[in-house]
């Protein structure tokens, strides 16, 4: 058939499905070969502007020199994990205390589940409470505290939707799911169970669900109810953190939280997350002196990632990265909702920044029972037309569109005419 589906094939033979996680089993599936820049190839030599962008993983561009050369450094530096500390680690964390408004320790790990894992076992330990509440449609990782009321249907938004087979019972009854930007539902939930509260965990931009923009208004009710009750506010900035801006989207909204996790973009592809907050809460991980609260991983703070950080901080704040992507973000917006008008379809380009989401429907989207309202299957008709022509984004449901440094206007006047291109077919 092809290289690409021959690898499929075989990978099917060993590893369940032939993917390593299951939102990578999206159809069209590929064998991929190689990326640079904003550009990736399947193994049958096909290019692709990537508009994936690793998950919101890659800001400056596949394959970065500078970072990749200061992970070669530092792996001939190096290659000492598991014992004491080293200048990477310490270089890093003051990077992310200097620049975090929350940020007065940082810790961090591999992925943003783990990082999501511990902010809430943190605020369990700090309140003496056990339950949490998390937001319909929110995604903050695959582990059992947060996983339910992700991805729903219509139907099965707020009711008890595990998201997986296998979690505790008592964990996912222990997650309470509220509305995005219905504070009353969070009021509400707050007071049918008193001192019961330990954290309220949201991303600040709901870029895991068609880019829901949580209202300032929102943000600081949050943290109101928050205070008033002892609870603790956690910002999930796996997505947001570095691809926002260099304050995290915390430092763009004046709302600090009490904890954050950081990921993402901040490792331009390299495997790392940063659990971060106040000092009063972070010295309570048995890392610390006194505290009590478990904290491992093998891998944590590995001196060559941490150099992929430190250099990819650098290259951001030097060349303005944020303010390119913003501008850039605005233009493929603009001129996309254009193109819909022009074409007839009612749909909008929603997102913030340098993400951006088809939407066939009619907004103010402010929730997942808004973006309910909207019509799916032209949606994916859409997406996979831009896959044919050779502009990859995920071919599915509201899945974010992901702008890097390394991709230019002209990129973006190209995904205009296969847009085009592809509404125009859809018509027939
Ligand atoms: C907001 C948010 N939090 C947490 C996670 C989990 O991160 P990871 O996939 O690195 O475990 C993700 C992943 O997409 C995310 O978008």
């Amino acid at each position: 058939m092809s290289l690409s589906y021959d690898l499929m094939e075989r990978a099917r033979k060993v590893i369940p499905g032939g993917v390593n996680s299951s939102v990578r089993k999206i159809e069209p599936s590929f064998g991929w070969k190689t990326a640079k820049g904003s550009y990736m190839w399947d193994m049958d030599g096909n290019k692709y502007v990537d508009l994936n962008a690793a998950w919101a993983a890659c800001i400056l561009g596949h394959r970065h020199d500078e970072v990749d050369d200061a992970v070669i450094a530092a792996i001939k530096d190096c290659d000492l994990i598991g014992l004491g500390t080293t200048t990477y680690e310490v270089e890093l964390a003051e990077k992310i205390v200097e620049n975090f408004p929350c940020a007065e320790r940082a810790l961090f790990s591999t992925c943003g589940s783990e990082a999501t894992y511990h902010a809430i076992r943190l605020a369990r330990s700090a309140t003496g409470r056990s339950k949490i509440i998390k937001f319909q449609g929110g995604y903050h990782g695959w582990h059992d505290y947060v996983l339910r009321n992700t991805y729903n249907k219509k139907e099965t938004m707020y009711t008890r939707d595990l998201g997986s087979s296998g979690m505790l019972s008592s964990a996912v009854d222990e997650t309470l799911i509220c509305r995005f930007n219905d504070l009353e539902d969070v009021e509400s939930k707050i007071k049918a169970n008193p001192g019961e509260i330990a954290a309220i965990i949201t991303e600040p931009v709901a870029y895991n669900l068609g880019g829901v923009r949580l209202q300032d208004e929102f943000l600081r009710g949050l943290r109101k109810l928050c205070d008033e009750n002892g609870i603790l506010l956690i910002f999930d900035e796996v997505i947001t953190g570095l691809r926002v801006g260099m304050h995290g989207y915390q430092g763009i909204c004046g709302v600090t939280p009490d904890l954050c996790t950081i990921g993402k973009a901040i490792g331009n592809t390299y495997p790392i997350a940063v659990t971060a907050g106040k000092a009063k809460y972070m010295d309570m991980f048995n890392t610390a002196e006194k505290g009590t609260v478990a904290y491992g991983g093998t891998f944590n703070g590995g001196p060559f990632v941490m150099a992929a950080c430190l250099k990819t901080m650098e290259v951001l704040e030097r060349e303005n990265v944020h303010q390119y992507l913003f501008d850039l973000g605005d233009y493929l917006r603009n001129g996309m909702n254009e193109i819909f008008k022009q074409q007839g379809y009612e749909a909008e380009m929603t997102g913030y920044g340098s993400i951006s989401i088809p939407v066939f429907g009619k907004g103010p989207f402010n929730c997942q029972d808004d973006l309910h309202e909207a019509d799916m299957k032209t949606a994916v008709a859409f997406r996979k037309g831009l896959v044919k022509r050779g502009y990859y984004i995920v071919p599915a449901d509201v899945k974010r569109l992901c702008l890097m440094y390394s991709h230019t206007k002209e990129d973006i006047d190209g995904l205009f005419q296969v847009a085009e291109d592809t509404l125009k077919e859809m018509k027939k």
